[in-house]
């Protein structure tokens, strides 16, 4: 008889979001992890509408995962930035959702992070796939939860090009000395999935038809998600398809050869100039310093479709 691999226990920190709402479908039926909880922050819209929206995808799909909300505003600076003119009013445009019964938890999600390392007899694993608000302070509360961490992977950042400013990515812009605080800590494994990759990962119409063949609930969910993102995206920026940024992420948890992966010197821009929030990976070593962070370079587009249409065909068939 095998003995069954450990799960990989996992915290979820995200702003859905529609690509953040299909990390969390991933997250939630992905065979080798175990979703700890989702945490929320202040990002693609509101605080408020982040978690609203985080319940009910997790009503929706009926996941027995606990939602804790986090921070509001970004740790310095004043004012949250928003990215309504992709995720719209409520930052999930596109699907209807049943009334919400759920309820988020009552704890503040930082003091969950916090409570939740530090009591682990296992490595955890921390995602994040919006801005980092929520993860830098709870270091800046709990030093030691560095050492508690033992893989932790975001979306964000680009080393080439942004997508709010030619030089930042929205998620580290809107937070970049929370992500400064975060590139700057020592971790055992800080992997970056930013632009560069994900990018590459459009949801093209013969991607949307393929997935609207699956006859679950969060196969619909994720098509009903995809027409108004791929709308959006395509006002925006002219794609014909959307990036599907986020679940990228938790895509390489469950299968760590979706990415290439390099080891680099990195930091982020926190000088209030134009290059606010750039991600500086020194991916060619220019600067022989000590690297910090694994960047992804390369990515398995065909792959990731297929372990996207396997995850929410495990779902549940639609009834
Ligand atoms: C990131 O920004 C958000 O709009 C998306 O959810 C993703 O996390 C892409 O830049
Ligand atoms: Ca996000």
């Amino acid at each position: 008889m095998f003995k069954e691999a450990k799960k990989r226990k996992v915290i979820l920190d995200c702003d859905p979001g529609h690509d953040d709402a299909v990390a969390i479908m991933l997250a939630a039926q992905a065979p080798n992890l175990e979703l700890l909880g989702i945490s929320t922050v202040a990002g693609n819209q509101t605080l408020a509408k982040t978690t609203c929206n985080a319940l009910h995808v997790v009503q929706h799909l009926n996941l027995n995962v606990p939602v804790y909300e986090g921070c509001g505003r970004p740790l310095v600076r004043e004012q949250a930035i928003i990215a309504d003119d992709i995720h719209g009013e409520t930052g999930l445009d596109g699907p209807k959702f049943a009334p919400l019964s759920r309820q988020k938890e009552q704890k503040h999600a930082v003091l969950w992070i916090i409570e939740t390392l530090m009591a682990a007899q296992d490595p955890i694993t921390v995602v994040t796939c919006g801005p980092m608000t929520n993860l830098a302070l709870a270091m800046r509360l709990e030093p030691k939860i560095v050492d508690k961490i033992e893989t932790f992977v975001f979306m964000g950042g680009s080393y080439q090009l942004g997508n709010v400013s030619p030089a930042a990515e929205f998620n580290i812009l809107a937070d970049a000395e929370a992500a400064h605080i975060v590139f700057s800590a020592g971790w055992s494994q800080l992997v970056m999935v930013g632009l560069d990759v994900t990018r590459q990962c459009l949801v093209l119409p013969e991607v949307l038809d393929r997935m609207d063949k699956i006859p679950t609930k969060a196969g619909r969910l994720f098509v009903d998600l995809m027409k108004f993102f791929n709308a959006s995206q395509k006002a925006t920026f002219g794609w014909a398809g959307g990036p599907l940024h986020d679940p990228l992420t938790v895509g390489w948890l469950m299968d760590p050869s979706l990415l290439e992966l390099k080891h680099v010197h990195a930091t982020v821009d926190i000088q209030h100039g134009e290059s606010y929030g750039r991600t500086n990976c020194d991916v060619l070593n220019y600067l022989k310093q000590e690297a910090n962070l694994y960047v992804a370079t390369g990515v398995d587009v065909p792959r990731y479709w297929d372990l996207l249409e396997r995850t929410l065909s495990s779902y549940p068939e639609e009834n």
